[in-house]
């Protein structure tokens, strides 16, 4: 590894002599808000389907990063189930002095979930392109800006052009003070891992479906967080999943 990598590594390093997250350090202050909310207005999103879909064990050998997409629209329902199968609240229980603290369908580190979830929508039945904001607590779209935005996220990764004939994509962000109250230090290397978690299960949730998907870490930092009007810092940009409707069936 070299220097300025491993020097990250290092300062971030569990020891027996250093531990970022321990009961005297623990739990810096209040706790930071657990969502993130828009005052704005909502769109429901259905929830009463029955579970369907591959097997997981199907599902995880079919799964390969696919970037052609046939151009027809994906359901709202399709929409949906990818969205509460990645980063809907699947539980509750008794933590942080709250009575039903939620827990979602992806692990994260504390269970504290910083990564917050805006699809860039261009192709879903009954629903107008534009950036929108996931709200886990109701399990709806909160609408952000409606407009064709397939250029300027093709744009914002590299130019990768493929982003564009997407039928969603999903734009994964971490509130880090959610994670570095708890762990400190260490934080920076949770939100990333959390984020991997959230993707992984949208990926296999659209495999499920019959749908293409593809991760997307390659993108300008700035100009991806301006478009999403974060500020870079307390909230950040970690990694897109595009889906899409193949070509052929997978
Ligand atoms: C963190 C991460 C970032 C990635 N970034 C990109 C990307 O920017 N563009 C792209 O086309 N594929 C990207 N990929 C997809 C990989 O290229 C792909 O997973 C890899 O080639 C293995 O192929 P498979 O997914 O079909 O198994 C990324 C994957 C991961 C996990």
């Amino acid at each position: 590894m070299r220097e300025e990598d491993l020097d990250f590594h290092k300062r971030t390093e569990y020891t027996r002599q250093r531990l970022f997250f321990t009961p005297r350090t623990a739990q810096r202050g209040p706790m930071p808000p657990i969502y993130k909310e828009y005052n704005v207005e909502k769109i429901k999103l259905p929830k009463d389907f029955e579970p369907k879909g591959l097997l997981l064990e199907e599902a995880i050998q079919k799964r390969r990063s696919i970037r052609d997409y046939s151009g027809e629209p994906i359901s709202l329902e399709e929409l949906s189930r990818l969205l509460y199968h990645a980063g809907g609240i699947t539980a509750t229980e008794q933590a942080y002095s709250m009575k039903e603290f939620p827990l979602k369908a992806a692990p994260s580190a504390g269970a504290l979930n910083p990564i917050e979830i805006y699809p860039v929508i261009s192709l879903v039945e009954g629903i107008e392109m534009g950036l929108y904001h996931y709200n886990p607590k109701e399990h709806a779209l909160e609408i952000l800006k409606q407009s064709d935005f397939r250029k300027k996220i093709a744009e914002v990764c590299l130019d990768q052009e493929f982003l564009a004939e997407a039928n969603v994509v999903f734009v994964l962000s971490a509130v880090y003070a959610r994670t570095k109250w708890k762990y400190g230090q260490r934080a920076y290397r949770y939100v990333h891992l959390d984020a991997g978690h959230v993707a992984e299960n949208l990926q296999l949730e659209a495999v499920s479906l019959g749908l293409a998907t593809c991760a997307v870490g390659a993108f300008l930092d700035d100009e991806i967080n301006k478009f999403l009007e974060l500020d870079g810092e307390d909230e950040f940009v970690v990694l897109n999943v595009a889906v899409g409707k193949p070509m052929k069936q997978l």
